[in-house]
């Protein structure tokens, strides 16, 4: 039994232990590519990567992580592997997998194809989950060339105890407000652990206090354009002091 999801009647899914919603507003799908992947310079930084690794802090319903699978495999120059690293402390079940996939954008929204995809995908993520223990838990894809580490605990402890080399770091935590040990210094020092100089960060929020940890730890941040009703989204690049 996995963690419960609420479906609201727009179709969007939302938690009630945190009482905020898994993702944008304006649809996972757009949110996934114009935040995330084009945040972290995605699809162009894997090209020319033996291994690409991208690190997310929350993998709820899985989306980001299907629409970069799906982004990666229909680039012709994508890297030769792709290995997606995330944390989640509260599981979802296989029907809210899916149903997620289902609404991930309008029925009329230009990303027709990609959401084709997503949706395929989606269904093979389904065949492979099970009820998730606490801990470490990988699944292949594509004949190996994609990787799903998926690391089921609190996102301070697991972070610390992952083995990986982030290219790009998705954050996705609910929002600063309604989940802050997400957003915490003790957290996103666990995020950081993981990069290395040229590293790229995106996510949803420009909440102050999570600017300043990340400046703080040695990430240029930068404000850009967000997707409505948001005004702006974050991405950033880790660029440590020698
Ligand atoms: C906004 S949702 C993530 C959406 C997801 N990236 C997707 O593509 O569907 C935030 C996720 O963070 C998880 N979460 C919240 N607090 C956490 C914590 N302390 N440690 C690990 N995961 C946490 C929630 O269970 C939820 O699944």
């Amino acid at each position: 039994m996995g963690e419960p999801v609420e479906w609201m009647d727009d179709g969007s899914p939302r938690s009630r232990r945190f009482d905020d919603r898994y993702r944008s507003s304006a649809g996972g799908l757009a949110q996934a590519t114009t935040v995330f992947l084009a945040g972290c310079g995605l699809p162009h930084r894997w090209r020319g990567h033996e291994r690409f690794t991208v690190l997310e802090t929350g993998f709820g319903l899985g989306l980001n992580f299907l629409t970069t699978w799906a982004a990666w495999a229909a680039d012709a120059e994508r890297s030769g592997c792709l290995h997606f690293v995330s944390v989640e402390a509260y599981p979802v079940s296989v029907p809210d997998i899916l149903r997620s996939a289902q609404m991930a954008a309008p029925p009329s929204g230009s990303d027709a194809g990609l959401m084709r995809r997503v949706q395929a995908l989606a269904q093979e993520l389904a065949q492979v989950w099970r009820d998730l223990a606490p801990g470490l838990h990988v699944f292949h894809f594509a004949q190996g060339r994609v990787q799903l580490t998926l690391a089921v605990g609190q996102a301070q402890r697991m972070l610390q105890s992952l083995d990986c080399r982030a290219d790009a770091v998705y954050l996705d935590g609910f929002s600063p407000a309604r989940n802050p040990d997400m957003w915490s210094l003790q957290t996103l020092q666990g995020v950081s652990l993981h990069c290395r100089a040229g590293t790229t960060l995106a996510t949803y929020t420009v909440a102050r206090s999570v600017r300043t940890r990340l400046e703080g730890l040695g990430f240029r941040v930068e404000k850009c354009a967000g997707l409505a009703p948001k005004r702006d989204c974050l991405k950033a690049v880790f660029l440590p002091q020698a």
